[in-house]
């Protein structure tokens, strides 16, 4: 154990590997060895390729060779994509050639049944200096390298969120999912059945990773508990750390032991560990993302009062109700500052908070309240709520908010829900492509900015 712990750097090929050999590549479009070749050549990848195949001089315009160790260049990586049968093999031949680190994408290992497979594959990784991510996976994805180096959709949006999934199926269908929600990856690591490379070597990689900001994992069972936890407590102090445990429920951990050969363990251990090394633990993948985005976008407040803008009594109140719920506390503004807001409303509109403009609010009173809460300073953080009203066009309000935002002489944790239909739905979009966290319901938004006000009282906590 303690060898192959030496090999970390290895990991750093795992994101900036110079060359990729696809061992399996194949030749017929569908198969799974094609569809890596091809995502890694169309989504740019920066270092050289080279196809592996016995049968092949050529695939996708690149020169094939039979094997490994015929390619005429250094290889850092390899991606394994053969049955499961030939992948010691192929890993030996890798071990001669020098490659770092082999992504075996090859199902068939401890996941049933076949842990002497999954031992050997390790051991000779061992022997050879190599690392290994998986076996039972879909693949890496990093957008720093251009590297798209799965089976999975094609298109990512480049960000600063690295996820990590245990979970296959769920990891592919999250990267389509992200590019619908506007949510920017800086990674996708599928991890599988965690051979070798486990969460604990991801979460050390990432932590100092100048290019994620936050770090999502899906999990189903942790490896090396204690290594996890000591590291996650150190890179929670920088990063926030979200994770999904499955496998809550008594026949949720039976699930887990066939899905990928884990120990889901007690659950009530799993959060307190989690609680004790400052890790967000999100129930689904919904409130992960939710907290992701609030959490890549936002710095944290500098005080946590907070003030509701609204133009619905109801939906303020809603959120009123989220906010104590979730610990997030309401300012109760000064005369000076409500005189302020009075000035963006009607007489029957109320300048305490919630900050009720009214139905009859436009976005000019949506900026010119949302401004004044930005620079006043009693408020910490502000919540812009909108139902979608023939009077207030959801585009011009989502306008108002980021040039509200961009006027503003101080930077604070903002963020909005927006009630209604398709306009709305454009205008949420609109306003997560420009940086501002927004959400189809008070609730997410509010849970979103608890999730950072949590992870800013832990940092404040743990770092003197
Ligand atoms: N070196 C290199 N290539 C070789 C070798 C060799 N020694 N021997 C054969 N090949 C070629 C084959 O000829 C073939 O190319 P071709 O199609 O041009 O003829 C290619 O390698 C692949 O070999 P196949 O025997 O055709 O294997 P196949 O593609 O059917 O399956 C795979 C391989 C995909 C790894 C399969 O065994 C497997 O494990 N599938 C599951 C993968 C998976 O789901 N992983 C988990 C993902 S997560 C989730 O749940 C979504």
């Amino acid at each position: 154990m303690e060898e192959t712990r030496s090999l970390n750097d290895q990991i750093r090929y795992l994101f900036y590997p110079r060359s990729i050999a696809v061992v399996g590549a194949s030749r017929k479009p569908g198969k799974i060895g094609h569809i890596i070749l091809k995502n890694l050549r169309d989504y740019g990848f920066k270092g050289k390729l080279y196809p592996v195949n016995p049968h092949a001089t050529e695939i996708l315009g690149f020169k094939a060779y039979p094997s490994v160790t015929a390619i005429p260049d250094e290889v850092d990586m390899a991606v394994i994509v053969v049955p499961a049968a030939i992948v010691p093999q192929i890993l030996k031949d890798c071990g001669k050639k020098g490659v770092k680190v082999c992504v075996v994408i090859s199902s068939g290992f401890k996941e049933i049944g076949r842990v002497d497979l999954e031992n050997m594959i390790v051991k000779i990784a061992k022997e050879n200096g190599m690392r290994i991510l998986g076996p039972n996976i879909f693949g890496v994805y990093y957008a720093p390298s251009r590297m798209n180096a799965t089976f999975g959709p094609l298109e990512v949006l480049p960000g600063n969120i690295a996820l990590i999934s245990q979970s296959g199926a769920l990891g592919i269908a999250l990267m389509g999912w992200t590019v619908l929600e506007e949510i920017g990856l800086s990674a996708i690591v599928s991890v599988g059945n965690k051979a070798d490379i486990d969460d604990a070597d991801l979460l050390e990689f990432f932590g100092k990773d100048e290019h994620t900001r936050v770090i999502l994992i899906y999990m189903e069972g942790i490896k090396r508990a204690r290594e996890f936890m000591k590291i996650a407590k150190q890179v929670s102090k920088k990063k926030p750390i979200i994770v999904i445990k499955a496998g809550r429920s008594s026949h949720g951990m039976k699930a887990v032991a066939s899905h990928t050969g884990s120990l889901a363990g007690s659950d009530q251990i799993y959060s307190a560990a989690f609680r004790q090394c400052g890790v967000l633990r999100a129930l689904n993948i919904e409130e992960a993302f939710d907290w992701a985005r609030a959490l890549s976008k936002l710095n944290p407040p500098t005080q946590k009062n907070t003030v509701i803008i609204t133009n619905g009594g109801g939906i303020g109140v809603m959120a009123t109700d989220a906010a104590e719920e979730n610990g997030i506390p309401l300012l109760e503004p000064s005369e000076e500052l409500m005189k302020k807001f009075r000035k963006y409303m009607p007489p029957f509109g109320s300048p305490r908070n919630p900050v009720d403009l009214t139905g009859q609010a436009t976005h000019k009173e949506y900026y010119g309240a949302i401004l004044e809460a930005l620079n006043s300073p009693e408020v910490g953080s502000v919540i812009v709520l909108y139902c979608e009203t023939a009077v207030a066009d959801p585009g011009k309000v989502a306008d108002a908010v980021l040039d509200a935002v961009n006027s503003s002489k101080i930077a604070k944790p903002l963020v909005v829900a927006m009630v209604g239909g398709e306009a709305t739905e454009k205008a949420i979009k609109k306003l997560n492509k420009s940086g501002i966290p927004a959400y189809p319901t008070p609730e997410r938004a509010v849970s979103a900015l608890s999730a950072l006000f949590r992870w800013t009282s832990w940092r404040e906590k743990t770092v003197s």
